[in-house]
């Protein structure tokens, strides 16, 4: 295979911040419940006619800017989208448009929720490890604001609003930058987490008892144990997989979900708070997008020396989780 080099990132979040004490006014809560189960103190919402498109765009910009790419140079666009604002056209071929990338290069969204950007980076290894493209953008965005349950305090105070954005491209040293990744999913459990979209039968026939409200509808408990359970086990088998010892890779970059699930895999993998990113405390969850935005601005932070290796995993809806090993060179981000 191809060896591929990760040459730019990106994010982009809202300027709108929802603070804890601002749910209250939606219902019965309080700052102490949410952040004492979650870590969250705040997050930022889309508002007015901003959405997931202009996220996608801000982060996709950043990250081709850090990369030196030009939007003529990306041959194929992915983006892992669980909540766009539209399902079509989709989000990278919006993009490919509004970002001026010529229009016979290939663009198309998978869905695979918080691990979608795990997932689209293992398909861009693929093609590039392939031969068949070359350079490749990833852009991870998703406005969950706009299908929350606002009157669910079980789930409306977990998401926040968010994007990242990834240039990937065939490696011209012969240095792969991805040590080990691996995707997976299970089905049979789907109904953890769901979404389903409003329908209607053709009015000539009977019509289905249920219709989905096109919300995220989620059971918080039996997720937080799937991952608790699966995740920390599974960082560790991508870490074997990748060569290195747990202890000889620099960062723990993992999906922002929940701080207690960060901390069971911190426990796991037995890493100090310097080694562990996490920022759940002023973004919620922004699904596939928390990611890059963990890893950017702990670099613009400080918290992250590039030259350095890390660790990402992700988790969520299908359900799917994934993690990679992978290589931060010096001016990505
Ligand atoms: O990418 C994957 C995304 N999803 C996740 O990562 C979700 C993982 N799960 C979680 O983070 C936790 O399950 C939650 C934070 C969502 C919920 O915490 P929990 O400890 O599992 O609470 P619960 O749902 O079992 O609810 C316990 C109690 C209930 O009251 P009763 O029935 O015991 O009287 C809830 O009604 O807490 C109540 N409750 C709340 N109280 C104040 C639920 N939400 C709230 C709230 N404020 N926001």
């Amino acid at each position: 295979m191809k060896p591929l080099k990760i040459a730019g990132i990106g994010y982009c979040v809202p300027e709108t911040v929802i603070t804890n004490d601002d749910l209250t006014k939606l219902y019965e809560t309080s700052d102490e419940w949410i952040y004492s189960r979650t870590g969250i103190k705040e997050r930022r919402v889309v508002s007015g006619n901003e959405t997931a498109i202009d996220l996608g765009y801000n982060a996709a910009q950043k990250a081709l800017n850090k990369s030196g790419f030009k939007p003529e140079d990306i041959d194929c666009i992915i983006s892992a989208a669980s909540a766009p604002p539209q399902l079509y056209p989709t989000l990278s071929c919006t993009l490919q448009t509004k970002l001026g990338i010529p229009n016979q290069v290939p663009a198309f969204d998978l869905t695979a929720a918080c691990t979608g950007l795990i997932y689209a980076l293992q398909v861009a290894r693929g093609f590039i490890g392939a031969g068949i493209y070359k350079t490749i953008l990833i852009v991870a965005a998703d406005n969950n604001s706009k299908i929350t349950n606002w009157e669910d305090r079980g789930t409306s105070i977990l998401f926040g609003d968010g994007a990242g954005a990834m240039v990937v491209t065939e490696s011209d040293d012969g240095v792969d930058d991805i040590l080990s990744i691996d995707i997976s999913a299970d089905g049979s459990i789907g109904q953890m987490i769901q979404t389903n979209m409003p329908s209607q039968c053709c009015p000539l026939v009977e019509q289905a008892d249920e219709v989905g409200t096109g919300k995220i509808i989620m059971n918080g408990k039996d997720v937080y144990k799937f991952a608790v359970s699966t995740v920390p086990a599974y960082v560790e088998k991508c870490i074997e997989k990748s060569g290195m010892k747990s202890e000889d890779i620099d960062y723990l970059i993992p999906h922002q979900a929940n701080q207690r699930i960060i901390e069971s895999i911190q426990n796991r993998l037995k890493y100090t708070d310097d080694k562990v990113i996490s920022n759940i405390k002023y973004y919620g969850n922004t699904s596939a997008a928390s990611i890059p935005i963990a890893l950017v601005e702990g670099v613009e932070q400080g918290k992250i020396k590039l030259g350095s290796t890390a660790v990402l995993c992700g988790f969520g809806a299908g359900m799917t989780w994934g993690a990679a090993v992978i290589r931060l060179r010096k001016g990505i981000c």
